[in-house]
């Protein structure tokens, strides 16, 4: 078995209809047990990348390896093992669903078609809304939640796949100061406790956890660093990027 948990060579994704790549000529193997931040400016094609890695999205060239397994002949299987928090959503008020629910839904894969929720199942879910702080939402119907606490149990709902893997799309986005380092801490015990790989993305240079040695930096769809998180943040380059990227906005 490889140690790599994601090999990506020379990758291209280009969604249909378009003829520029979003992400262009990606090259990255990912560490079993590693944490890392994929950072860049909006548009970068941080969501496409992570899209590309769970097999939601095809690769147009190149080959993409994940668990050891290529992700075009196994993306149902990766995906199992995969736990992806998405970036975007949108809450309708008036869902019916609690939101011990929801987490449950994370379960489905596991439980598969022919069995029921046993007290096991509930017991992770319940065990994962404590981690994630939510334990009191268990049950409260998701569509009275604010964005921050939503991410949370989106998380909590990841977290009870058992997953071997981690795709953080943007988890710090929806929440302010207080909450992001609580967030950041929160991320730093699920990857000592839980064995887990975690890849995250973020388009705030200035909120990179500390547990994260390794940033990749993604401009205009390609990587243009890949480096200690020290060498990064020191780095001229990464301060023009994101000079440019604020003086757009
Ligand atoms: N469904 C889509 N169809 C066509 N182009 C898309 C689609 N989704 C994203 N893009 C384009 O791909 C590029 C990368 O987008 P994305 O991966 O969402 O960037 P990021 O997550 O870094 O903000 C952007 O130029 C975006 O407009
Ligand atoms: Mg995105």
């Amino acid at each position: 078995m490889t140690e790599n948990i994601i090999e990506l060579q020379n990758v291209d994704t280009i969604y249909e209809g378009e003829k520029i790549p979003a992400i262009h000529n990606i090259n990255l193997k990912v560490r079993y047990g590693e944490f890392i931040t994929i950072i860049g400016p909006n548009g970068a094609g941080k969501t496409t990348l992570l899209e590309t890695i769970n097999g939601l999205i095809p690769y147009t060239s190149g080959t993409g390896h994940v668990f050891g397994k290529e992700i075009k002949k196994h993306k149902m299987d990766i995906r199992k093992n995969i736990g992806y928090v998405i970036q975007n959503f949108d809450i309708d008020p008036l869902a019916p669903f609690l939101c011990k629910d929801i987490v449950m839904t994370g379960r489905a894969g596991k439980i598969g078609l022919f069995r029921f929720a046993t007290k096991r199942d509930w017991e992770l879910v319940r065990h994962n809304m404590d981690i994630v702080g939510m334990k009191g939402f268990a049950e409260r119907p998701i569509g009275k939640l604010s964005g921050g606490e939503f991410q949370k149990i989106l998380l909590a709902r990841a977290l009870s796949q058992e997953p071997k893997l981690l795709l953080l799309d943007e988890p710090f986005s929806n929440l302010d100061l207080s909450a992001r380092r609580k967030m950041e801490k929160l991320l730093t015990k699920i990857h000592d406790e839980k064995n887990i790989t975690i890849v995250m993305v973020s388009h705030d240079l200035n909120f990179i956890p500390q547990r994260c040695s390794r940033v990749v930096v993604l401009d205009k769809g390609r990587i243009i660093m890949d480096d200690r998180r020290e060498n990064i943040l020191t780095s001229d380059m990464i301060t023009t990027i994101f000079h440019k990227e604020e003086s757009r906005v």
